[in-house]
């Protein structure tokens, strides 16, 4: 049959909390040609905490790729062209396995979880002055349930199965790619045990400095090292696809998905930010090659090191555990939605949200509070109040989360943003964006194509040496077509609506004790 001739193809794993999605880029345009996405169901087997299977989510890859293979082919497209695979990936969720039967060992403890508070206050007690910041030049983070180590600690603590594997000498650690990873370059038959430095700098026993797991770390925490993946740069060859349609393909990018949004973002100059509307909601500020030290509550992360000698990039993150998953709760937990999608018609309909107030700290408090005990609030209910204005709320809610953590980017950085890229699943939700801009008093850009979180793991992937169908040359990178959303209130009326917020986000702390 007549196939399309289209030049080297790169396909992308995405992995989110919410869904799995592998999409194909076309590596000369950067254009989207086909994608599959799978929903991966969250338990919560009791209060604060958030597991999912692994096994399903590596099933959900399998099917993506399967999936889009297919679309493609309906397409005409040859798919022996996609060269080479990236992964991006939800950071910090945990798995532990055993290298001998392929099994895990326990579900993933997923990072909005927080069993660990517990284990977290247990630990600050060895901790001179109980200062949650005692890591922070080291791992660039605070000690918070958050982060990998604890829940691997926990893992360690609580699951018989997974302390006696490790005696035996069978288990395995790793984050949401490492698991990928090792599973698609053969599993239990020759599996590759990797992650990238992005990655490992969400687990807190990692170096940002001296870019190695860091043994006073490991030793603090109680880890073995000899079950940590072996840490690679963002963008070379780590294995290549054992099985299903893209077999022998290697897979050659790997980066956290915030670090990969911001690559996807091309925000590859020292200023240059992002802001990821996912389950959470994720700012980055790229900082260059040096690393920058948070004075307002936001973390210091690796951004990329796109291949085995180019220089490490730094970034400044501010985090919001709770943004797309407020919608889902809405839909899952209220019934008020039946989609998520709805939501912004219903909250429209209001177009306002009454004096309601939402704080959405489900799983305590991120960026810039750091308070595992806030848990979340509706208040300023009156008899007039309805589904709408919680509906209108929960929106303007993700839109204030996001001010806080931009007034200290701003603030950490010295030059304010004067404009703020967005990207992710409810950067399609244009209340939500117009929201954005009228709270922020700046200008919010959107790219045609939303889906950088993909991309910047195709990049990388293609860039990789031994593959080379990507040019990351600043002239090669296709410019990206943008819509705007300016801002439509007056600063007046923003500033009392988010001074409100902050009243009521005092109401949400301090209420677990
Ligand atoms: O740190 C968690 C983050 O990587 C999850 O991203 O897009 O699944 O909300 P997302």
């Amino acid at each position: 049959s007549d196939r399309m001739v289209l030049g080297p193809l790169v396909g992308s794993i995405d992995q989110g909390t919410s869904s799995t999605r592998f999409l194909v880029f076309n590596a000369k345009t950067a254009e989207l040609l086909s994608h599959h996405q799978v929903e991966i169901e969250q338990k919560f087997p009791k209060e604060g905490w958030v597991e999912q299977d692994p096994k399903e989510i590596l099933k959900s890859v399998h099917e993506c790729v399967e999936r889009t293979c297919e679309k493609l082919q309906q397409l005409n497209i040859d798919i022996t062209n996609i060269k080479a695979i990236g992964v991006s990936n939800q950071r910090e969720t945990t798995v532990v396995w055993d290298k001998t039967t392929g099994e895990p060992l326990s579900n993933a403890i997923v990072w909005l979880d927080l069993r660990t508070q517990s284990t977290v206050e247990r630990l600050l007690k060895r901790i001179p002055g109980k200062n949650k910041a005692y890591f922070k030049s080291r791992t660039g983070l605070p000690l918070s349930t958050y982060f990998s180590a604890v829940k691997l600690r926990w893992l360690l603590d609580n699951v018989k199965e997974i302390q006696q594997a490790v005696d035996d000498g069978r288990a395995l650690f790793g984050t949401i790619d490492s698991w990928l990873i090792w599973c698609l370059t053969g599993g239990k038959n020759g599996g590759v045990h990797c992650t990238d430095v992005t990655n490992a700098s969400r687990t807190m026993l990692f170096n940002i400095h001296s870019l190695d797991w860091d043994p006073e770390l490991c030793q603090f925490f109680d880890i073995p090292m000899d079950i940590l993946p072996k840490v690679r740069s963002s963008s070379e060859i780590y294995g290549l696809m054992k099985s299903g349609a893209l077999t022998g393909v290697p897979i050659s990018g790997c980066l956290g998905d915030q670090s990969a949004a911001l690559v996807g973002q091309m925000c590859f100059q020292d200023g240059q930010a992002k802001n990821t509307y996912g389950t959470g909601c994720f700012l980055l500020c790229n900082t260059g090659q040096k690393s920058v030290l948070s004075e307002h509550g936001l973390l210091t992360t690796i951004a990329y090191k796109l291949g085995r000698d180019k220089p490490v990039c730094y970034a400044l993150e501010g985090s919001v555990a709770i943004a797309g998953a407020v919608v889902r709760w809405l839909r899952d937990n209220l019934g008020i939605v039946q989609t998520s999608q709805e939501v912004e018609k219903l909250a429209a309909e209001a177009g306002t949200s009454y004096g309601c107030y939402f704080v959405p700290a489900f799983s305590g408090l991120y960026a810039p509070y750091w308070e595992p005990s806030a848990r979340g609030i509706i208040c300023g209910l009156t008899q007039f109040t309805n589904k709408n204005h919680i509906a209108f709320a929960a929106l303007e809610a993700v839109c204030f989360q996001t001010r806080e953590i931009l007034d200290a980017m701003n603030k950490d950085c010295g030059i304010p943003l004067h404009q703020l890229q967005v990207d992710g699943g409810m950067t399609n939700n244009k209340l939500l964006m117009q929201l954005q801009s009228d709270i922020l008093c700046i200008p919010v850009v959107k790219p045609s194509m939303p889906e950088t979180t993909a991309l910047g793991a195709a990049m990388a992937a293609g860039a990789a040496e031994g593959v080379g169908v990507w040019s990351l040359n600043p002239g090669d990178l296709t410019a990206v077509t943008c819509e705007r959303f300016e801002p439509q209130i007056n600063p007046e009326e923003s500033e009392s609506r988010y001074a409100r917020w902050k009243k009521a986000v005092m109401r949400s702390m301090d209420w677990e004790t």
